[in-house]
């Protein structure tokens, strides 16, 4: 669970081929959650260095000592409330940890699958206005005998495949599904926030 952890917390924000060589110091320098808990927070910001949001690296320590505090034998939550209880730790990246470090069925939804399922159902709403229907969508799709490799897989595509300009179409797994490539324009996926979306607006009042 640790390694899994640490690579989490630093791809929040950060792409993976930026986290990697950070993620391999960070594994020598802090090798477990031990490590990480009793660290000198110089030492844990400076290994951060470069990878920005320096309250990662804050909440990252945090957690750890969170997570021993509460059983240094067993410090790592069984489910899904558990992470999301950490500091640092949002729904995605609590779901991310629960299916990746256990396998167990949890939803996730980072910007990348936003985009992924925006398109997939050439979806009329702004992510963002409509989280509700993008959570539950997450929801029915995820792979309940296989979440890990299903949200992994997700998460890939989203990064590599179906990205935000001049998606590779021709490469996706989904493309006989995808109501967006059906209708001929991807790239216009997710809608952008705009008033001609809304289905009903006040005009004037009083
Ligand atoms: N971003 C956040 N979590 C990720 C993961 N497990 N793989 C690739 N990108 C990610």
């Amino acid at each position: 669970p640790y390694p899994v952890f640490v690579a989490e917390v630093m791809l929040q924000q950060t792409q993976l081929q930026v986290v990697l060589p950070y993620w391999q110091r960070w594994m020598a320098a802090l090798p477990d959650l031990h490590a990480l808990a009793a660290a000198e927070p110089q030492q844990v910001l400076l290994l951060w260095q470069g990878l920005g949001y320096y309250s990662r690296a804050r909440r990252l320590q945090q957690a750890a000592q969170r997570l021993l505090e509460r059983d240094p034998a067993d410090p790592w939550p069984s489910d899904l409330e558990g992470w999301l209880a950490l500091p640092g730790i949002g729904r995605s990246t609590a779901g991310s940890l629960h299916s990746s470090v256990f396998d167990q069925p949890a939803p996730i939804l980072d910007g990348n699958v936003r985009r992924v399922l925006a398109r997939l159902l050439a979806w009329p709403l702004p992510p963002a206005r409509d989280l509700a229907s993008f959570w539950t969508l997450s929801q029915l799709l995820l792979d309940r005998q296989r979440p890990r490799a299903f949200n992994q897989a997700l998460m890939d595509l989203g990064a590599g495949v179906c990205v935000p300009r001049r998606p590779r179409c021709p490469e996706c797994p989904w493309k006989p599904q995808c109501a967006a490539y059906a209708a001929g324009d991807p790239g216009r996926y997710p809608v952008k926030d705009s008033p001609r979306v809304v289905p009903f607006q006040v005009i004037g009042v009083g």
